[in-house]
């Protein structure tokens, strides 16, 4: 098939049909088929064993949706209030890198299906497209929310530069990842010899082209970075910190203590610690840990609209998604994109509606009970 170069693959150039898409795990096996197998293992896969990768999904089972009757609504409000400002609903696009390893238009197509129907996007550091050039596909701040992701290498200063940049640029809140002291162990990266261009990093150096430096399969961070660090880098901008990646309920406690203003509950979609706990089990704990303090989002294996009410019921005030938007991506841009989103805010809608509730906000504890039947 006739393609085009997307980040250093082939990627083919016309897109997919939609109409056999109806729910978020269609679009896997027509990725894979599109996509360069290195770029394809690089997104599907997780670390070691992959159990975490496995359960992550799994786990949002364990909780049963309790409905209520004769209290719901035809159209129930999506919309979620997040640091401050609104998304249209409470689900949105998580940080990953290289997005221009399944479309060649990458960050840019992905921030401007996201951003145009009020869905946050959050942009890696290692991205393909640089932090103005996603900025300006994102459009005004009027639509959706656009955070900036931020991976601390080894130079504080230099992250310190990224995060002024994406301030300047119009980004309105950091989400600091403290997951990746290291990269994780990912044996199909390793097996495929994945190479990524180090010019991948959103801080590309002017007149630095792809393939001009060295090649590593891993993006380093700072295995050093401590709690006084992220009170640091809360003080560096004016933007709200969030925190992502964290799993215990004292880590919930200390982000609070250093500055943040919200904790995303993750194992990084399982791509770090293989057999860590997952974000399904660990949410309610760190809910009550934050005791209100900080905003809680949570990700990892949400696939569907009824998941999202569980996250939403055990307290978290919104959700992300990695794996399915880049497979939309890569199935049909933008276009794919936005498939995605619409297929999963019908669900969700459905879903509130069937449960009882008029709104999002409305979803509580109360609306779950424990899975007898795994
Ligand atoms: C291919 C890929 C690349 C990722 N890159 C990043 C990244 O650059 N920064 C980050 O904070 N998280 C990154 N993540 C983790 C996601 O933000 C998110 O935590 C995870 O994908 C959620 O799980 P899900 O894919 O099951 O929805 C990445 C995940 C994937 C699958």
């Amino acid at each position: 098939m006739a393609g085009a170069r997307g980040f250093g693959f082939q990627v083919p150039a016309k897109p997919a049909p939609l109409d056999g898409v109806v729910n978020l795990d269609d679009f896997e096996p027509i990725a894979r088929e599109r996509l360069d197998p290195r770029a394809y293992g690089y997104y599907a896969s997780g670390a070691g064993a992959e159990r975490s990768l496995h359960d992550n999904v799994a786990s949002w089972s364990a909780w049963r949706l309790l409905p209520r009757v004769l209290s719901g609504s035809r159209a129930p409000e999506t919309s979620v209030r997040l640091l401050g400002g609104s998304a249209a609903l409470p689900f949105g696009v998580a940080p990953a890198a290289l997005q221009g390893m399944a479309h060649p238009d990458g960050e840019l197509a992905m921030a401007r299906a996201a951003t145009g129907h009020g869905v946050p996007y959050v942009l890696s550091t290692a991205s393909t497209r640089t932090i103005e050039e996603v900025a300006a596909a994102a459009g005004s701040e009027a639509a959706g929310p656009r955070w900036f992701q931020l991976y601390v290498e080894h130079d504080l200063g230099f992250a310190r530069e990224l995060v002024l940049r994406a301030e300047a640029a119009g980004f309105t809140a950091v989400v600091l990842t403290v997951d990746l002291p290291v990269a994780g162990y990912r044996e199909r990266d390793i097996r495929n010899r994945l190479a990524i261009p180090m010019s991948v990093q959103a801080h590309l150096p002017a007149g630095l082209a792809e393939g001009e430096t060295e090649f590593t399969t891993y993006i380093d961070t700072k295995p050093e970075l401590r709690w006084a660090d992220v009170e640091a880098i809360a003080g560096w901008s004016s933007l709200p910190l969030v925190v992502k990646g964290i799993l215990a309920p004292r880590d919930v406690e200390r982000a609070a203590d250093h500055g943040a203003a919200a904790v995303w509950v993750s194992n990084h979609g399982g791509r770090q610690l293989d057999g860590s706990v997952t974000a399904a089990e660990m949410l309610a704990e760190a809910v009550d840990a934050a005791a209100g303090r900080v905003e809680i989002y949570a990700d990892g294996g949400i696939r569907r609209g009824s998941d999202i009410l569980v996250a939403l019921a055990l307290g978290a005030r919104a959700v992300f998604i990695g794996r399915p938007f880049l497979y939309a991506l890569a199935t049909a841009g933008e276009a794919g994109v936005e498939h995605a989103i619409a297929i999963l805010g019908d669900e969700l809608r459905r879903s509130l509606s069937i449960l009882g509730a008029t709104a999002v906000t409305d979803v509580r504890r109360e609306h779950l009970r424990p899975a007898i039947v795994p």
